[in-house]
């Protein structure tokens, strides 16, 4: 039987644990190769076991996405493993153990770094993997957002809102490629770092959703595997909210 992303490579970057494993795992199951990229690479290396015991076929590659260096290795090792690279997931962030400050207050050194990973990090993935999309006549690339872009949440939401700007930005410069870029926002998702990050206040934002519970990384996974399936071939620059109904805009 065939599978939407047989003879597909993808790379999903911070999929050693929570969201991106959950979108590794189902891209693996539904034909992909994927490529593991994290800076945790005991996690990593298990998500590629557990994907290799479910008849799945992935690698794991030591990544720093804030790093031109490290994302053009990353490409390096991928296309000699697998050739190139169709699908870019860009996940990975500093998120779960994140310092709490102001915009107005932070450690300048920690804003900056913070600011390299979740906000340039996407852009730095982009540039390095881009070539090979267009080489295979095309490829999309999903860019994680946050519901925190619409909502005041310091310098995780400024980064996120760069992170939608960069999703509509690059689908033009990239779209007469046949590349498609596109962002998921997620709502509170129930991962291991939101439990450190949230604690308790997670229980009180599920008050405030139209759906009365948090999201699971299983509810992400079908929104970014239509964005990089061909059912979305028409679709690009746009950032969908997968939220259990937290924000709406006009
Ligand atoms: P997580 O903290 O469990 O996973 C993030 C992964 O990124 C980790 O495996 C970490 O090692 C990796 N990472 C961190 N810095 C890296 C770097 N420089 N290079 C490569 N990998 C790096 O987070 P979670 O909860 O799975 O979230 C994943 C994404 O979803 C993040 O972008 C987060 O901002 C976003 N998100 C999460 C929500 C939630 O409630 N969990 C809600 C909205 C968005």
């Amino acid at each position: 039987m065939s599978s939407r992303f047989d003879n597909k490579v993808v790379v999903v970057t911070g999929a050693a644990q929570g969201i991106g494993e959950a979108y590794a795992r189902a891209l693996a199951a539904e034909g992909a190769s994927v490529v593991v990229a994290d800076l945790n690479e005991g996690a990593g290396v298990g998500v590629v076991e557990a994907i290799e015991a479910d008849g799945g076929t992935a690698m794991f590659v030591r990544t720093d996405v804030s790093s031109h260096e490290s994302a053009t290795a990353l490409v390096e090792a991928v296309t000699a493993a697998y050739g190139g690279i169709d699908g870019l997931v860009n996940n990975a962030a500093i998120y779960g153990d994140m310092q709490f400050d102001l915009l107005i207050s932070v450690d300048w050194d920690y804003y900056r770094k913070f600011m390299s990973v979740n906000m340039d990090g996407a852009l730095v993935m982009t540039r390095a993997v881009y070539p090979s999309m267009q080489a295979r006549g095309g490829g999309s690339i999903v860019n994680q957002s946050s519901t925190a872009a619409y909502l005041y949440s310091g310098f995780y939401g400024l980064a996120k809102v760069g992170v939608n700007g960069l999703t509509q930005q690059l689908a033009h410069e990239v779209g007469g490629m046949e590349i498609r870029v596109n962002a998921i926002a997620p709502g509170p998702t129930d991962t291991a770092a939101t439990r450190t990050q949230a604690g308790d206040a997670a229980k009180d934002l599920v008050k405030g959703l139209a759906l009365k519970r948090m999201g699971q990384p299983e509810d992400m996974v079908g929104a970014c595997l239509f964005l990089l399936s061909d059912e979305a071939s028409w679709v690009t620059g746009q950032i969908i909210a997968v939220d259990g109904g937290q924000t709406f805009r006009s």
